[in-house]
């Protein structure tokens, strides 16, 4: 008999949580919360579930991508455009150099809790609670700012919903229809190699919608060439937020988490009797669960039995991020459970989480050798188990960053302090991120010849 409610985690051991100082504040916040509209609807979620099950079918492939974290400062149209740019790029690129639809899910509206390995942190011999993401505290190093404060929930959902409307203008209203295939080069890339690679890419594109439009295939008939579909996910780390925000489907009485269509479970908050796998095990929509490098297979086993126990496809996306120098070791012994156990799964690739290290003029930074290096280890590992490599889940960014070092612009770590914007991770720009797509394009045209 099932035990689980919206609020059964709260019985359980929880991690990576603030201590909010006036807890009547808080339930306040939280009553508001549970009554303000849901951001997305459990049939959207069901969509996303079902394409989800074409990835781990072997017949789709799925592209998550967005900021490490979303903020409060770097909120603004241009942003979200611009990184919704980038990411039909990405698609466009897979799907037709690739030759398989792509799923795509951002790692936008509602991006905004992160989990910290460390609750304090000390500079100049001042101790501050740690920035756990602006849905919490403040970034800025005082003591006022890292004083978490419930009334940023509100402002979170806020600026989530205002994300989401845009992307969601973004996705159906022309902007996305394959004929702009051209316009969704961004300036500040235009020089490079990676863009002139799209841009014949483009051009190919637009050659073949002259073809079928001639045989009268046009976006006025087919919706399909006009819109895409276009869905949102998060980390659920902060659980008195997501909690406001679970409700019961009035189509099928189930629950479901109405804050994204796709949530998931972080390396450090994925013990299987905690609160965290307690709360994703009850909702309905498609879930993700990252799996670093201490991840057990029994343990994994255990967790897939937890977050899906009917072995639905389409449900439970494992998200690996092990390191470019560790996948070889820790990932083929997940996947053979997994087998060998008959799960259904799908397998993405989180190549940025194991690749962080300090440059030598103290920025947090991420190679783009480590990181394609990475993703190439993940198609050899499905390649050699004969189990379907399925996604990519990315870090990354519209704006001209410079954040990870290398790739075709051969970002150095010199030039890290020239445009290092990012609130947490290192993201990739444009131009890497492209370079990743074409590589993943090629391998799974490879894969199918
Ligand atoms: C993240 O995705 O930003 C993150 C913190 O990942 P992980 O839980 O894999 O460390
Ligand atoms: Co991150």
């Amino acid at each position: 008999m099932s035990t689980w409610s919206p609020t059964s985690w709260r019985n359980k051991s929880i991690l990576q949580q603030p201590t909010y100082t006036d807890a009547a504040h808080l339930q306040n916040v939280l009553e508001r919360l549970k009554k303000y509209p849901p951001l997305v609807f459990a049939g959207e979620a069901r969509t996303l579930k079902s394409q989800l099950a074409d990835v781990c079918h072997g017949r789709a492939f799925l592209l998550q991508g967005g900021d490490c974290a979303e903020s409060f400062s770097e909120f603004s149209a241009q942003n979200i455009r611009d990184t919704f740019k980038v990411l039909l790029q990405m698609a466009v690129v897979m799907t037709f150099a690739g030759g398989m639809p792509v799923v795509k899910v951002g790692r936008m509206g509602g991006q905004f809790a992160k989990p910290r390995s460390a609750d304090t942190e000390t500079f100049d011999g001042v101790t501050l609670p740690s920035y756990r993401g602006d849905i919490i505290n403040s970034v800025e190093f005082t003591a006022e700012a890292r004083v978490p404060d419930p009334e940023r929930m509100v402002q979170a959902y806020n600026q989530s919903a205002a994300t989401l409307n845009l992307l969601r203008a973004f996705a159906s209203g022309g902007f996305a229809d394959l004929h702009q295939v051209h316009k969704w080069n961004l300036d500040f890339a235009k020089q490079g190699e990676m863009a002139g690679k799209y841009d014949e890419l483009a051009s190919r594109i637009d050659e073949s919608l002259k073809f079928m439009e001639a045989c009268g295939v046009t976006s006025t008939t087919y919706r399909t060439l006009r819109e895409t579909d276009f869905f949102t996910s998060h980390e659920a780390l902060l659980l008195p937020y997501e909690e406001a925000f679970t409700r019961q489907d009035s189509l099928t009485g189930e629950w479901y988490a109405v804050s994204s269509h796709m949530l998931w479970i972080g390396d450090r908050t994925r013990q299987v009797d905690g609160a965290h796998v307690e709360f994703l095990s009850g909702i309905k929509n498609p879930i993700g669960l990252k799996c670093g490098p201490s991840m057990d297979p029994d343990d994994l086993i255990r967790l897939i039995d937890k977050l899906n126990p009917g072995n639905e496809a389409g449900r439970l996306n494992l998200i690996v991020r092990m390191g470019a120098d560790k996948v070889a070791e820790g990932m083929p012994k997940l996947v053979q459970a997994v087998k060998r156990e008959g799960k259904n799964v799908v397998w993405s690739c989180d190549p940025m989480h194991g690749n962080v290290y300090k440059s030598s003029n103290g920025y947090k930074t991420r190679p783009v050798d480590a990181i394609l290096t990475e993703m190439k280890q993940f198609f050899q590992v499905h390649r050699s188990e004969g189990t379907f490599a399925g996604g990519v889940h990315l870090e990354m960014t519209g704006k001209n960053v410079t954040e990870c070092v290398g790739g075709s612009f051969q970002i150095t770590e010199e030039d890290l302090q020239s445009r290092y914007h990012t609130h947490c991770d290192p993201r990739l720009n444009a131009d890497q991120s492209l370079e990743l797509a074409f590589l993943i394009a090629d391998t799974l045209k490879a894969a199918r010849q």
